[in-house]
Formats: structure tokens, C-alpha cells, sequence
């Protein structure tokens, strides 16, 4: 709950000036409102005098009817003043959240359903809207109700007391009935998000869920998760929320006849004017309608924070570049080592043990091993996805902890081993890595990386639309895309991760001939099964159970006959 708000004391801060703006207008609007019911019982009194003077009785109706103009027209520029207030901090908060979500590290990204993380902050954000718009919305209700009640103990305050007396319970039973519903609540969520999240993928993986035929199997899921699982619990809360709503108006009702009756007791004794009668009716309308949506606004304002406090949750995650140096480096050479790394995924696992390993600048490096065994892994670590458990990193002679991220990153290039695409053209995919770039140098990278042939094939050339909406690209294709893209990054480091694993045996060795230039001067890591790949390299380094078991160029470890012999071996008897 603090949490909460100390967020929402934040915005309010922030949005200071049309805050109090709002609040001005409300007052001025609730006290207009306020002043009504005295003008009309008065009014009403007078006109019983028939001595009264036609003006006199013009006059209060003139007053009268400015008041109501004013109070309605108040009323209703708060109300639109707070819905804009409202999307505007919504829409600032939404957006400033998704920012921080591309700011949140690799391994929150891998474990957390985007589905699930997504919902969680749409509905924040919603919810904030409807709060601010609910408490601007309401602030001149309660400054009525208050001032309602002053007029109220000025005309008769022992119905004034009877009312405060209603009142007390009234906020006591909704408060009481409210925090157990809201727990309930918060379950829901909870399920709603997990369930989203589990939607998502499937629907991001429909591919799989029909490879499978397994359409029907999801239905019966998705009506399981959703329905079954939700409906009960919807029902328990719809029941909890219907009981406290009759409690809440059989109070109303009560305390109504009861102040109904004690006036008429009232006025039978003189103790009452009939103008004071109906200007306290006036009063009791004026303050019990606020006073009933003030219990919806503790209600909207408890489930909201339920809402919001998970929103919160979200935005505290510590941003990756949070946890790395602010350090920039003038001129790079591109030299990195490895000293005693380790690290795990998961406890006790550890993927990379003890890895101690020098690239020197410019030189190529091979990561051979058996799938699984943590080269991808390697390579991730080098660009600041993961921390290693022990050991350090250095770029240069510098741990790479103390690098700013962003500068470490714009130092190295990184081919995937599977690239995906922004649903955009392939000239604005390939803009990606290299925002500066003309269209010259896009050509000239895409030639380098024997992508531009097929490229120009496609009808609309460099402005085809790729991803979902658009052509799907095969494998080798993309992997081409990937090269060129960085080929126009053109960093110091280089990281090829089976850059040739999707390409037929011509393709590949054009595209190796794209690759031997694009490495020229540069420090590079190449991850691949295929030995024609490998064989060049300045040193190839095996990797075997998460250590580093040889390392030598390719006719030496040929010569070992270790682990590197028979993989080669066994590849050579295959082909
Ligand atoms: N996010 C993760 N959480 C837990 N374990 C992981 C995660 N990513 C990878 N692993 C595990 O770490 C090990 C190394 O994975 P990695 O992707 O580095 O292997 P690889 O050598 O690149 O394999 P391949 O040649 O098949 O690409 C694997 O056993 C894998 O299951
Ligand atoms: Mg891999």
C-alpha cells in the first residue's frame, strides 16, 4: 500500500498545476452546490409570508437558478478535466513502462511469458486512468458532503447526528466486508495473468499447436483455464460484492425514515420550519450521494491498488544497464579474456566452468563442441546478456562489468543462430543495425553478404515487407540478412553463432567468401558444426562438459586426436 502511494504522490507531484487547477474549480463549484438547498427552503418559507415581496422571491429564484448553472457547469468541467488528466498520466505511465520492459534484463525476458507481462501492464495502466478520473471525478462530492454536513448541524444538529451516526456505520461495514473480497481479487489476477501468458504463446507458436493437430487439445485447455477455473471464483467475489451492496442500502433506507420521521417530529413542534424541512432533504440528498459513491471509490481504489501494486512490481526490476559500469573506452582493440569464468542457469548447474581464454585482437576463434554444451552461452556472456557467476570478462584489459552496456553492445556484432525479423520492410530491418546508413552502403553490405541477389528478386526489392505480415524468409535467407546486417554495424568484435548452418553447399561457400570479409581486422567468435567453417580459424577452442578440453589450430588438434579428431572424423564419414 505504501507503495502505491508513494507512486501516486509521485504523479501527483509531477502533475501539480492541473491538479490544483482541478481542485479550485471543485471547490468553488461544490460550495455553489452547497449553498442551493439553503436559497430554496429559504425561499420556500418566504413564500408562505404572504407579506413577502414579489422581489424578494424573483431575486432567491434568480439566485437559485445562477447556482445551479454554475455548480452544473463546475461539475462538469472537472469531470472532463480529470478524464484528459487521466488518459494523459495513463498513456505516459503505459508508455514509460514499456520502455522499462526493453530495459529489463535477458533472463527476466526468458523466463517471464510476454503474454502475462504485458497484460500486467495494460491493465496498470488502465487502472490508473480510471482512479484519477474516479478521484477528481468525486473530490467535489466530498467537499459537498462535508459541507453538507456543516449546514446540516447549523440547522438541526440533532438530525445532523442521527445522519453522522448512518454515515460511521455505513464507511465501517464497507471497509470490514471489503479487504477479504479483495484478497480473492488479487488471486484473480494473478490467474488471469498466468493464463494470458499461457495464450500468448501458444498463439505465438500456432505453428507447433497445428504441426501437431492439436487445436482441439488447446480449446479444451483454454475452456479449462479460463472458464472453469475462473468462473467459480468470479462467482464467490460477485456473491461477496452483492451481499455488502444490500447491506449498504438497508442502512441507507433506515437511516432515510429515520431522520424522515424525527423531522416531521420536528416540525410538528415548531422546532422546524417547513423551508428548513426541505432544505434539510436537500442536505441529505446532497451529502448521502457522494457518501454512497465515496464507498465505490474505496472500492475502486482498493481493487486498483491491487492492480497498480503489481504494475509497480514490474517497474522495480532493476534494468540491465543498472547492473554493469558506466565506463566507455576511447579507442578499442578488440581483445578479450576469459579469467576463471563459471555460470549457471540454474542453480548447482553450471553451464561454463573455470573457462579461462585469451582472444587476442583480430583473431578468429572457433567454439567447437557437442549441442548443449554452452557455446551460445559463451557468447551471450560477452555481450552482457548474462553475468558470470565467478570469474570476469575483460574488453581490452577492462572487466566488462564496468562498461557502460549500451557502448559494450554498439562494440559488437552478433549473427544469430536463428534471426527474427520486425514486421516491417527488409530496408527498415536492415536500418536496424545501422540507423546512419545510406542506400548505397545497404547495397554494398548485402552484395558482401550475397543477400542483394535475392533481394532484388522479390517485386518490390529492399521494400518487401517481411515477418507476419509479410514474406517469410527461409533460414538461409535470413541468416544472409543477419551477415548483412552486420556487415553495417561494422564493429570491432564479431560474433557468428552457425552463420552458415541454414545455407546449401553452394550458398555457403559464397557466403563464407562474405564472411572471410566481413571478419578481416576484426575480432571475431565463430560458433559452428561445420568443419569447413571452422578449419581456418587462428585457434579453435573445444568445449566439453562446460570446460575448455583443447585448443590448438586445426592440424594440431588433427594431430591430438582428441575430442576435435573424432568430431571431424565422424563429419568427414558422413559427407
Ligand atoms: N535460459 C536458460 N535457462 C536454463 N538453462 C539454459 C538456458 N539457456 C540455455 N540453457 C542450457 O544451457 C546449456 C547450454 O546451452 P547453449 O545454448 O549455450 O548450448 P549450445 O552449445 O549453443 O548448443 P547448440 O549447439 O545446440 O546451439 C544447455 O544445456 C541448455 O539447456
Ligand atoms: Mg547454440
Amino acid at each position: 500500500m505504501k507503495q502505491v502511494n508513494r507512486f501516486l504522490a509521485d504523479i501527483f507531484k509531477e502533475h501539480r498545476k492541473e491538479l490544483i487547477t482541478i481542485l479550485i474549480i471543485a471547490t468553488f463549484g461544490s460550495l455553489f452546490a452547497a449553498i442551493i438547498p439553503y436559497i430554496y427552503g429559504r425561499l420556500f418559507d418566504f413564500a408562505l409570508i404572504p407579506q413577502t415581496s414579489l422581489n424578494i422571491l424573483i431575486s432567491l429564484i434568480v439566485i437559485w437558478f445562477i447556482l445551479s448553472i454554475i455548480s452544473n457547469y463546475t461539475s462538469n468541467k472537472t469531470g472532463l478535466m480529470g478524464e484528459i488528466l487521466g488518459a494523459k498520466i495513463s498513456l505516459e505511465a503505459e508508455a514509460n513502462a514499456y520502455a522499462h520492459f526493453f530495459s529489463l534484463p535477458v533472463p527476466f525476458h526468458k523466463k517471464k511469458q510476454k503474454g502475462e507481462v504485458l497484460r500486467k501492464l495494460s491493465r496498470g495502466a488502465w487502472t490508473l486512468q480510471n482512479m484519477i478520473e474516479v478521484v477528481s471525478g468525486t473530490f467535489p462530492q466530498f467537499l459537498m458532503l462535508i459541507f453538507s454536513v456543516i449546514a446540516m448541524l447549523l440547522i438541526q444538529w440533532q438530525l445532523a447526528l442521527i445522519l453522522i451516526f448512518a454515515f460511521i456505520i455505513y464507511f465501517l461495514i464497507t471497509i470490514k466486508n471489503i479487504d477479504p473480497i479483495l484478497k480473492i481479487q488479487e488471486e484473480e489476477h494473478k490467474i488471469f495473468e498466468k493464463q494470458y501468458g499461457k495464450v500468448y504463446d501458444k498463439l505465438y507458436n500456432v505453428f507447433l499447436v497445428k504441426n501437431f493437430a492439436m487445436e482441439d487439445d488447446e480449446k479444451k485447455r483454454l475452456f479449462n483455464s479460463f472458464v472453469t477455473k475462473l468462473v467459480s471464483s468470479l462467482e464467490k467475489t460477485s456473491t461477496k460484492w452483492a451481499r455488502l451492496s444490500i447491506m449498504q442500502d438497508i442502512i441507507y433506507s433506515v437511516s432515510f425514515v429515520a431522520v424522515l420521521g424525527t423531522a416531521i417530529f420536528f416540525l410538528r413542534l415548531g422546532e422546524l420550519t417547513p423551508g428548513e424541512f426541505i432544505m434539510f432533504f436537500g442536505y441529505i440528498n446532497l451529502a448521502f450521494g457522494p457518501f454512497r459513491s465515496l464507498s465505490r471509490i474505496y472500492r475502486l481504489f482498493k481493487r486498483s491498488s491491487v492492480a497498480i501494486k503489481r504494475f509497480i512490481k514490474l517497474k522495480r526490476i532493476v534494468p540491465e544497464s543498472m547492473k554493469h559500469g558506466n565506463k566507455i573506452l576511447q579507442s578499442v582493440k578488440g581483445e578479450i579474456t576469459f579469467e576463471n569464468v563459471s555460470f549457471e542457469y540454474l542453480k548447482n548447474k553450471e553451464v561454463l566452468k573455470n573457462i579461462n581464454l585469451k582472444i587476442k585482437q583480430g583473431e578468429t576463434v572457433a567454439l567447437v563442441g557437442k549441442s548443449g554444451v554452452g557455446k551460445t552461452t559463451f557468447s551471450e556472456l560477452i555481450i552482457g546478456y548474462y553475468q558470470p557467476k565467478k570469474g570476469r570478462i575483460l574488453l581490452d584489459g577492462v572487466d566488462i562489468s564496468k562498461l557502460k552496456l549500451k557502448w559494450l553492445r554498439n562494440q559488437i556484432a552478433i549473427v544469430p543462430q536463428d534471426l527474427n525479423l520486425f514486421n516491417d520492410t527488409l530496408i527498415n530491418n536492415l536500418k536496424y543495425a545501422n540507423p546512419n546508413a545510406t542506400s548505397e552502403d545497404i547495397i554494398r553490405a548485402a552484395q558482401a553478404a550475397f543477400a542483394h541477389d535475392f533481394i532484388k528478386k522479390f517485386p518490390k526489392g529492399y521494400k518487401t515487407l517481411v515477418g507476419e505480415d509479410g514474406i517469410k524468409l527461409s533460414m538461409g535467407q535470413r541468416q544472409r540478412i543477419a551477415i548483412t546486417m552486420a556487415f553495417l554495424k561494422n564493429p570491432k568484435i564479431l560474433i557468428l553463432d552457425e552463420p552458415t548452418a541454414a545455407l546449401d553447399a553452394e550458398s555457403e561457400k559464397n557466403v563464407q567468401k562474405g564472411i572471410n570479409e566481413l571478419i578481416e581486422g576484426k575480432t571475431t567468435i565463430i560458433i559452428a558444426h561445420r568443419f569447413s567453417t571452422v578449419r581456418n580459424a587462428d585457434k579453435i577452442v573445444v568445449l566439453d562438459s562446460g570446460e575448455i578440453t583443447e585448443m590448438g589450430n586445426h592440424d594440431e588438434l588433427i594431430r591430438k586426436k582428441g575430442l576435435y579428431y573424432k568430431l571431424y572424423t565422424l563429419q568427414k564419414g558422413l559427407n
